[in-house]
C-alpha cells in the first residue's frame, strides 16, 4: 500500500507559524513521525509540501498515474479557497483523508469552508500531527475493507 502525504502552504514554516495553535515541530518533524506510523503499518509514503496551488493539483494528478492508494491532505489556507484542489481529487477518485493541525471548526467564519471537503472520506482536525497518523491507519482499514 502507498501513500501521498500532501500538505499546503506555509507548512514549510511548522515549529516557526503561530506555535500557539501548530506546536513547536517542525515539517521536517512531521515526516519523521508519519513515517514511524507508515513503517509500523507496514505502508510506504511519499511526502509532498508546496506553497503553490498548481503544484499541489499537478501532484495529485501524478498520483493517478504512480497508483497511490490512499491520499493524507492539509490543503493549509487552499482549504478554503480553492475548487482547482476538490476537482483534482475527484478526478482521481483516490480515498483521501483531509487533516487539519489545528481545530478550525473553532477559528474565524472564513475557515469554516472546505471546498475539499465535498470529495473526503474523512476529516480529521485538532490533534495536531498525530491527525496525520489517524488518517493513515483510517486509509488502511478503509483501503481493507
Ligand atoms: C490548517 C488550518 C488552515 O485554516 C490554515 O490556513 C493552515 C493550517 C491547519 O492545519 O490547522 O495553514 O490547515
Amino acid at each position: 500500500m502507498k501513500l501521498l502525504i500532501l500538505n499546503g502552504p506555509n507548512l514549510n514554516l511548522l515549529g516557526i507559524r503561530e506555535p500557539e495553535l501548530y506546536g513547536s515541530g517542525d515539517y521536517q518533524a512531521l515526516v519523521r513521525r508519519v513515517q514511524e506510523t507508515c513503517d509500523e503499518e507496514g505502508i510506504e509514503a511519499v511526502f509532498f509540501q508546496s506553497n503553490h496551488e498548481g503544484a499541489l493539483v499537478d501532484r495529485i494528478q501524478e498520483a493517478y498515474f504512480e497508483g497511490i492508494d490512499g491520499i493524507v491532505i492539509n490543503p493549509a489556507a487552499y482549504t478554503h479557497t480553492s475548487v482547482a484542489l476538490l476537482d483534482a481529487v475527484k478526478a482521481v477518485r483516490i480515498p483521501t483523508v483531509e487533516v487539519h493541525i489545528s481545530k478550525v471548526e473553532e477559528r474565524e467564519d472564513f475557515r469554516q469552508i472546505s471546498y475539499i471537503r465535498a470529495a473526503c472520506i474523512k476529516t480529521i482536525t485538532g490533534h495536531g500531527i498525530e491527525g496525520y497518523c489517524e488518517a493513515v491507519r483510517f486509509l488502511k482499514e478503509y483501503c481493507a475493507s
